[in-house]
């Protein structure tokens, strides 16, 4: 081996390729490669988490959880990350848009709790971007289900903390039987051991359960209908059943007006658009970081009813959503009736490495249809 083949073997062992946190050469991307390393203007591979979309005047921005290496990576050490581009395969790197709170272990974003799948949207009336979050206190696992909120003047922010807490207590949900709204005859409900209702449990004794203290709010998005009305979707019920809630029209309280929506289904990871003047629904099964099975479903009205449609993953690992779980629908821009499905392909024991999964939403009559691809651009749609 020559000299020079030497120095040039010892600078690629050098360079690491593959190390997620390093900055590589920035690249300019020309499509979208579900799976791989998605880097950033600096290079660096995008740390946008369980994120969601906002578009605004021309540029979208991406919000996600920024996530650290190593299993503790997936608590709350830095905040919400916020990414911008008009083109949607460049990203540029817009720093944290909510930072946790250091030094003060009591505060609700405490560094250190946990805080996931971040919402974004604007308020016309308010002028202001409104954040919705699932929060669970620092040290309290993920007992405390909260969802959170923040504002910002700007879509980069900084984001202010407004507050955090249950939802909607001491309110009963719209579609529920009047017989069934009275906690007399409530007695209390034994707890989970698996992703199932225990024997003899009605679900309804599942929301009873949290009536007083107000209901858990896990996973969830936020959806704005073209009336401006904002909805805050959330896995509640020890994760059994969904809730669609209307916000203020701030967009930053409930009203309690909200319903229940696939009693007993136990989703997480509710993503929902609107096309043609229905309401479609993508959520995941409850497997922790792994893997299962997305859902769908369609509705005439975001209130429902709701129908359950089937698996819409075609193809092989059509049983694992490809790998992924469901974060977020993006209407693309300037393309009627194109949305993207954006997935999260975890890797829980390295946080920061997780993936993103990005794939063209297709249909079939009302049928949502996915089929992975290595490769694919906009003009594809
Ligand atoms: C699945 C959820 O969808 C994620 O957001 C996260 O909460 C994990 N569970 C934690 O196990």
């Amino acid at each position: 081996m020559t000299n020079t083949m030497k120095s040039l073997l010892a600078l690629c062992l050098f360079c690491g390729a593959g190390a997620v946190s390093t900055a590589e050469t920035p690249v300019r991307h020309t499509s979208f490669k579900p799976g791989e390393i998605w880097t950033d203007n600096n290079g660096v591979h995008i740390n946008a988490h369980g994120g969601g979309i906002l578009y605004d005047k021309g540029t979208y921005y991406w919000y996600g959880e920024h996530k650290v290496e190593g299993d503790a990576g997936n608590r709350a050490q830095v905040g919400v990350h916020c990414y911008s581009s008009r083109d949607l395969y460049n990203w540029k790197d817009e720093g944290i848009a909510l930072k946790v709170v250091e030094g003060d272990n009591s505060h609700p974003i405490a560094k250190g709790c946990i805080l996931e799948r971040p919402k974004v949207v604007y308020n016309k009336k308010t002028k202001k971007y409104v954040m919705w979050f699932h929060l669970e206190l620092r040290g309290k696992g993920y007992g405390s289900a909260y969802a959170g909120v923040a504002t910002a003047t700007k879509p980069t922010g900084p984001f202010t903390f407004l507050k955090a807490g249950r939802v909607n207590p001491g309110k009963w949900p719209l579609n529920m039987d009047k017989k069934d709204q009275t906690m007399k005859t409530f007695k209390g409900v034994p707890g989970l051991t698996s992703s199932a209702l225990p024997e003899g449990v009605r679900s309804e004794d599942m929301f009873k359960k949290d009536f007083e203290k107000g209901q858990m709010s896990r996973d969830m998005t936020i959806f704005v209908d073209d009336d401006g009305k904002a909805y805050h979707i959330y896995s509640s019920e020890e994760n059994s059943t969904t809730h669609i809630a209307e916000l203020t029209p701030d967009y930053t309280e409930h009203t309690g007006k909200f319903v229940r929506v696939f009693p007993g289904r136990f989703m997480e990871a509710p993503a929902i658009f609107k096309h043609k003047g229905k309401y479609y629904f993508i959520a995941s099964g409850c497997t922790g970081w792994a893997p299962n099975a997305a859902r769908s479903a369609v509705a005439p009205r975001i209130a429902g009813p709701w129908t359950e449609l089937k698996n819409p993953c075609v193809g092989p690992k059509a049983g694992s959503t490809f790998g992924g779980q469901s974060t977020y629908i993006l209407p693309v821009q300037g393309k009627p009736g194109k949305f993207i499905f954006m997935a999260d392909i975890w890797r829980p024991q390295n946080a920061i490495d997780g993936r993103y999964m990005w794939l063209p939403i297709q249909f079939d009559g009302d049928q949502i249809k996915l089929e992975w691809k290595d490769e694919w651009k906009l003009e594809d749609m």
